[in-house]
């Protein structure tokens, strides 16, 4: 134990100097050859090694190359910076190495408190049960939407456990336009094939167009086809839209559909004052909810979230174990492992409810406000610049614009589509780009509260330079 002491010791010494540094370095920089060679080439030693020197080689080798997401000048996809409690607990959690499948030890009841604290946040409803710690919301709406394929089959007399699919009519999943991909890959992983997963079509605000949603459901159905659930978002990718989450709430009850909300990223926006939170009425009808802590509230990467509100369903969709086998203690509530696709599950909640205690309900809140501030003051700079252009309203902390120089009107798509590329490599800010409405765009996400406003300036002057550099590339 000595060596671990040791080395655990210099390995809190270079996590600290890294975090305490990261604003001091480049946002990304590209890998060396010969580090490049060392990561993806080296052999396995036939001797093993000390442990202070894996710390050196992490320090040497592995700290420099960061995805950029702990930079406070890093606005690419949806991927905060962690927690400081998330990255104290982590050594702990691995050391005590719990499989959270089930059983009576301390990672399996904290988990259920950090699932009631999450539904408690966001305001919807929860029962002992209500929920499952996930890899990330992909392997959560995969989780959802079972529980929905289920519920549907079992209305129509079959078990679809037992039976599959075989034989019935096709099962519609509606997503919007602007759906997260994981949405599609989830329905065909499930077997509903992505040719019954109707896309559609947004507003000006990039909302689902709830009319459009009725008309889709109504001929899908009088063509013997199974519409059986919606997926609306809190919080696109794109653009941070929210659905009217009310208004499909109420097309889904008068449909018999599943109503499923991806708050993967913006759920916590329900958090924001005023306007901001105004979308987000309808969010606790859903029949299931994810909400991503590795993404807004910056828990590190490896968790995700399901909440649903009828806990029995979610368990007769997974659970493998014979009646005679169950483990159900006093609570009734069996293991998690009957509750999604994982048996051995690692020690999410550590990290969560470390991250959660330590910031408190009034932490997250100012979270979410500074975050969401920030992204009102980029998308001000960007009205009031005349080389910039805003490609959508801002409703959470994603700010989705182009640069569009006063002089041109051509190439756009061409410009804006190389610029992230250039900025990422000029290793001052970072961020991604996307499409929007048929046009290339350039999208900021807005999740760390250690973001200023001067960041905010020097991002739209990296975008500039950027755009120097892709406009003598366009037109040499
Ligand atoms: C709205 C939304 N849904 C789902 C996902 C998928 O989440 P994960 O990468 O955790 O699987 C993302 C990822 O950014 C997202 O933004």
């Amino acid at each position: 134990m000595d060596e671990l002491r040791r080395a655990g010791r210099l390995a809190a010494d270079v996590t600290a100097d890294h975090l305490g540094g990261v604003r001091d370095r480049p946002v990304w920089q590209p890998v060396t050859e010969a580090d490049r060679s060392w990561l993806m080439r080296q052999d396995l030693p036939a001797a093993g090694r000390p442990l202070t020197d894996l710390v050196h080689d992490i320090r040497t080798r592995v700290l420099p190359y960061p995805m950029g997401n702990g930079h406070p000048r890093f606005f690419g996809w949806v991927n905060s910076a962690p927690s400081a409690a998330g990255v104290l607990v982590a050594p702990i959690a691995a050391a005590l190495n719990p499989s959270c499948a089930g059983g009576d030890h301390a990672g399996v009841l904290l988990e259920h408190t950090v699932l009631r604290w999450l539904a408690e946040l966001v305001g919807f409803p929860h029962r002992p049960g209500g929920g499952l710690l996930t890899s990330g919301a992909s392997m959560a709406t995969v989780v959802a939407l079972a529980a929905a394929r289920q519920r549907a089959v079992g209305r129509d007399g079959a078990d679809v456990r037992e039976e599959g699919l075989y034989g019935l009519p096709p099962m519609v999943l509606y997503v919007s336009a602007e759906g997260h991909s994981c949405l599609r890959k989830a329905a065909e992983l499930l077997g509903l094939g992505s040719r019954h997963v109707r896309v559609v079509p947004v507003d000006g605000g990039f909302r689902m167009d709830v009319d459009a949603l009725r008309a889709l459901v109504t001929r899908d159905a009088r063509a013997g086809l199974r519409p059986f659930c919606v997926a609306a978002s809190a919080g696109t990718v794109n653009t941070g839209a929210v659905d009217a989450l009310d208004e499909i709430a109420d097309v889904a009850a008068a449909h018999g559909l599943w109503f499923h909300v991806d708050g993967a990223y913006g759920a916590l926006g329900a958090l924001a004052s005023g306007a901001a939170s105004a979308g987000y009425a309808g969010m606790a009808r859903a029949d299931s909810l994810v909400l991503d802590p590795h993404k807004w509230l910056g828990v590190p990467v490896g968790c995700g979230c399901v909440l649903w509100r009828d806990p029995a369903l979610a368990r007769a969709t997974f659970s493998l174990i014979p009646a005679y086998l169950r483990d159900d203690h006093e609570d009734g509530l069996g293991w998690f492992s009957e509750y999604g696709p994982e048996q051995t599950r690692p020690f999410r909640a550590l990290r969560t409810w470390a991250t959660m205690s330590h910031l408190g309900r009034d932490g997250i809140i100012r979270l979410v406000g500074t975050t969401v501030r920030l992204a009102h003051t980029l998308a001000a700079m960007i009205d009031a610049a005349p080389d910039f252009e805003l490609l959508a309203p801002v409703s959470t902390s994603i700010v989705a614009f182009r640069y569009h120089p006063v002089d041109r009107d051509d190439r756009l798509d061409d410009l804006n589509r190389r610029i992230p590329a250039i900025v990422q490599h000029r290793g001052s800010a970072f961020l991604t780009g996307t499409r929007l409405a048929g046009a290339e765009a350039l999208r900021a996400c807005l999740l760390n509260p250690a973001t200023t406003e001067d960041d905010l300036v020097l991002l739209l002057d990296e975008i500039r330079g950027a755009a120097t550099t892709a406009t003598a590339e366009i037109h040499p």
